[in-house]
């Protein structure tokens, strides 16, 4: 699968099989993470992955809609190492490109928007001065998943313009 054909086709997965990622697969995918870009190069990021099914079960409850993370493969946890507006953007560089990278393997992928930060800070000992707002899940999409119907994208022509707003 050539990279737009990843982004042409990806949608959020939310159910999985029970069948493990290898080792080799969930290193690729952060590893995608890892070669993101960031303002000044700062990489101002720690993923943590997590694998103990009771960890995502936790994690599930820390938001209103986290629900998928308990039946994730692995999940992860992506830290910000301040909680500032530049690292936001970061961290949501690094997560789009595991998300694709997971795709062209056929792995799915969703994000989890972590309501109760501290909570999740707490349960994985992160220090209070970062950012823990997001999760990623990842799995083998289960045959029962079907894409959102509230997915679909807008025309081109309605999200782009030209030289100027009108
Ligand atoms: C910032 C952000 C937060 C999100 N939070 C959640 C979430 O808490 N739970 C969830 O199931 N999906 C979450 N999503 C996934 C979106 O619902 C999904 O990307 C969107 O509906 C498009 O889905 P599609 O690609 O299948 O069309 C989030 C996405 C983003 C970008």
């Amino acid at each position: 699968m050539n990279v737009i054909d990843a982004i042409r086709t990806r949608r959020a997965v939310r159910l999985f099989t029970e069948q493990p990622v290898p080792d080799e697969i969930i290193q690729t995918i952060l590893d995608a993470g890892r070669r993101s870009q960031s303002s000044k190069n700062t990489q101002p990021w720690q993923f943590i992955g997590i694998r103990e099914r009771a960890t995502l079960t936790a994690l599930s409850k820390m938001g209103d809609y986290a629900g998928h993370l308990a039946g994730a493969a692995f999940a992860v946890v992506l830290v910000g190492k301040e909680d500032t507006r530049s690292i936001a953007f970061d961290v949501g560089q690094a997560a789009a490109l595991m998300q694709i990278a997971a795709w062209e393997q056929g792995i799915g992928a969703c994000i989890a928007s972590i309501y109760r930060p501290d909570e999740a800070k707490q349960l994985l000992g992160i220090p209070a001065e970062m950012s823990a707002y997001y999760a990623l899940s990842f799995g083998y999409p289960s045959p029962e998943h079907q894409p959102a119907k509230l997915g679909g994208r807008k025309a081109l022509d309605d999200v782009v313009r030209w030289e100027k707003w009108d």
